[in-house]
């Protein structure tokens, strides 16, 4: 892909989650119906309406193009928008605002630009391959702390049922640095790229890699590493092992303690 290209449907995918963002505030003080999915997650109408929204749009302006929502697909074709409409709905469906947009375009799987936009704040993230990564439209980069740095701060799923069972990383990681579990695993990797946290840990795998791809590329271009549990990389297109999303300088070690601890 030229840079034209990637640059102009970078700027389709930010105009595009600007309209979703719009979206999800007209309703966020609303009294949303919501339902639980297989997995016990939870999924509102709005996250459907905008997965809807998105589909559409993108079918009217690439029909080719194929798109992985997380609550709706359409197509197969190397070039694969995924979304998740609304990261953070048990958050959103109780009026809490920490829940953002995520939208990213992969080539053969591999993310190539990522959005994120923040409708409480009217923030919009932003990168794409070799071009840096943006909030609004000021760069942003990661942090350099190490664990035991005082303004580290950790990103953990708390989720039993995972496929994963992060709890013995938590346990050991927890005694070194300040852990939280923000509710949105998205947010929870902006705050990397932005430079507030250094670290968060993801033990999705079916279906989430929609929580990833934008990150990926956000996360990465801002300096920092994204990476499956095991350290490696993976397709962004398909379902994903986990992810350890970081400032790169703590990666490898959590790499390994990862693959000491983990069953
Ligand atoms: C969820 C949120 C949550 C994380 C879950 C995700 P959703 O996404 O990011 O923080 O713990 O693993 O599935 O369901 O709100 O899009
Ligand atoms: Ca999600
Ligand atoms: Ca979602």
């Amino acid at each position: 892909m030229t840079k034209e290209e990637q640059s102009k449907y970078l700027e389709f995918a930010k105009k595009l989650s600007k309209e979703a963002g719009k979206i999800m505030q007209e309703y966020f003080d609303k009294d949303n119906a919501y339902s639980y999915k297989a997995d016990k997650t939870i999924v509102t109408e709005v996250d459907k309406k905008i997965n809807t929204f998105i589909i559409n749009e993108i079918k009217k302006k690439y029909p080719t193009h194929a798109i992985d929502g997380e609550e709706e697909k359409y197509g197969k074709n190397k070039y694969t928008w995924i979304c998740d409409p609304i990261d953070g709905t048990a958050m959103y469906a109780r009026k809490i605002p920490v829940s953002v947009f995520s939208l990213a375009l992969a080539e053969e799987g591999i993310p190539i630009l990522g959005v994120v936009y923040d409708p409480s704040t009217d923030n919009l993230y932003s990168a794409a391959k070799g071009e840096g990564a943006y909030e609004n439209d000021q760069l942003i980069t990661v942090n350099n702390y190490e664990l035991e740095n005082e303004n580290s701060i950790i990103n953990f799923d708390m989720w039993p049922t995972a496929e994963y069972n992060l709890y013995p990383i938590i346990e050991i990681l927890g005694k070194k640095t300040y852990t939280v579990s923000i509710g949105s695993i998205i947010r929870a990797g902006i705050e990397i790229a932005k430079g507030n946290f250094t670290l968060a840990v993801f033990p999705g795998t079916k279906d989430k890699n929609c929580d990833i791809a934008a990150l990926k590329v956000i996360v990465e271009e801002a300096g920092g590493k994204v990476t499956n549990l095991a350290g490696e990389e993976e397709r962004y297109d398909q379902s994903i092992h986990g992810a350890i999303i970081s400032n790169k300088l703590i990666h490898e070690e959590i790499v390994k303690l990862i693959k000491e601890k983990l069953r």
